[in-house]
């Protein structure tokens, strides 16, 4: 067998991609991104594999969420820190719940190209190309601004490079220090979620006075003021992929440069075609997306060629079936890993399966459906032995009107108010919150089972 390439994907069928007219301009982009420096360092993917190995053997619980779609119109100082922020609520929650150690994936810096449902738009009997992304082409609805752009790769890898710096500041700058847990408060004082995580914030500053008076400190200190955070994307864009693709010197392994952990869409999973095969060829941890029509051939052969060596922590499989169907096919494709022995993290996206359209007119997601879908996800993995490592959010840190219901209740009427995003409707700050709860009393009950289970 001749060794992976990262350019093998050009010879593959691909589905999802532009195609860029001006060749000239697109080959001198590539080749300025492939001077610059990647995003992460191997060290840090490869950190992150053995965390995501902790949590497929259902000690360590898997958080992902951030917007659905980066846009370079929302991109901001605040908008990065209140999604940070909320994800470090929703991860003190999950914590308290779980008992165990959450791992913090943000769907962010590179999460810029959008796999499409349909290659045209039409609005009011015009018809345009589809917008795939602002790293790909514009949002406003104009032949121009739908012409894909290769310079648009380029303003996407400042933007990532931006996001990063901040996240990485924000990390171990003293932000995420739990002694401030009480000073991440939500911007908006008046919901439940606030004050059910300002109880939790109260109990966790009592628990750390406690420790500190009785000189359980030092040690215990670095960990309590930095947190890992890590990112990722859709690794949707295979010139951008390519192009920050880099031979780590240390292992000899190729990375993708471009984030520490990447996807592979629902709709870009072939098993011959080229998302698959680049892929293939990196050592960052993989997800797969897993919906309706993946049947357990293709998730054998999907398993086989993404982590031929079975390592833990490399594959992240995320289930998106909708409210109503999980039970229909997640128990099927639990079956394919069982007998394959593989090793995995099953993560749950209750987003992509929910989407519907309001009466109103709005792409949006009923909270209600998205809760459905993860107490579907945990009460098949429970029945099947399995386990439920994490979940998939698209979500953000502002008070937006996307997603409808939640205790705060989101009304058809009310998505017009605060509708921001680029693609797909996001849980909003107070939504999260309450999502974060209610995962975290399905992790404690399931814990309390199995100790009871134990004890037995
Ligand atoms: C997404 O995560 O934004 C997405 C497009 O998901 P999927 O591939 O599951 O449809
Ligand atoms: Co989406």
């Amino acid at each position: 067998m001749t060794e992976w390439q990262k350019t093998d994907w050009r010879a593959k069928p691909r589905v999802q991609m532009p195609d860029y007219t001006d060749e000239a301009k697109l080959n001198a982009v590539e080749a300025k991104l492939a001077s610059y420096p990647p995003l992460v360092f191997a060290g840090e993917a490869r950190k992150l594999k053995a965390k995501l190995g902790a949590v497929s053997r259902g000690e360590a619980f898997l958080l992902q969420g951030g917007d659905c779609a980066e846009s370079f119109a929302e991109f901001s100082a605040d908008n990065i820190r209140d999604t940070f922020k909320v994800m470090l609520q929703m991860a003190m929650v999950l914590t308290y719940g779980a008992k165990v150690p959450v791992v913090k994936v943000g769907r962010m810096a590179g999460q810029m190209a959008k796999p499409r449902s349909a290659p045209t738009e039409v609005i009011n009997g015009a018809e345009l190309p589809s917008y795939r992304g602002d790293i790909v082409n514009g949002f406003d609805f104009t032949p121009e601004a739908r012409i894909p752009d290769p310079d648009r790769m380029l303003q996407a890898y400042t933007q990532a490079a931006a996001t990063l710096n901040l996240l990485r500041a924000f990390s171990t700058g003293g932000y995420a220090d739990l002694h401030k847990v009480h000073s991440w408060t939500l911007g908006f004082t008046a919901s439940p979620e606030a004050e059910r995580y300002r109880e939790l914030a109260t109990r966790i500053s009592d628990t750390l006075d406690f420790m500190n008076a009785a000189g359980i400190r030092d040690e215990a200190n670095h960990a309590m003021q930095t947190v890992d955070f890590f990112t990722s994307h859709e690794a949707l864009l295979l010139e951008y992929e390519e192009a920050l693709c880099r031979l780590d010197s240390t292992s000899g392994k190729w990375l993708a440069g471009s984030g520490h952990m990447i996807w592979i869409g629902d709709r870009t999973r072939q098993p011959d075609g080229a998302h698959v095969e680049f892929c293939k060829g990196v050592q960052n941890p993989i997800g797969l997306k897993c919906g309706p029509s993946m049947t357990s051939g293709h998730l054998k052969s999907l398993m086989a060629s993404l982590n031929p060596e079975n390592e833990a922590g490399r594959l992240t499989l995320i289930a998106r079936f909708g409210a109503g169907n999980v039970g229909e096919h997640l128990p099927r494709l639990i079956k394919a890993v069982q007998e394959e022995g593989a090793n995995v993290v099953w993560t749950c996206d209750p987003m992509h399966g929910n989407t519907i359209k309001s009466s109103t007119g709005y792409k949006t997601r009923p909270f209600d459906s998205v809760l459905r879908e993860v107490r579907e996800f945990f009460a098949v993995h429970n029945a099947e032995g399995s386990i439920p490592g994490g979940v998939h959010f698209e979500m953000t840190g502002k008070d937006v009107t996307e997603c409808t219901g939640g205790v705060r209740a989101v009304t058809d009427e009310d998505l017009s108010d605060r509708y921001h995003t680029a693609c797909d409707p996001r849980l909003n700050a107070s939504q999260s919150l309450e999502l974060a709860f209610l995962v975290a009393e399905e992790l404690s009950a399931r814990r309390e089972k199995l100790a009871a289970a134990a004890n037995a």
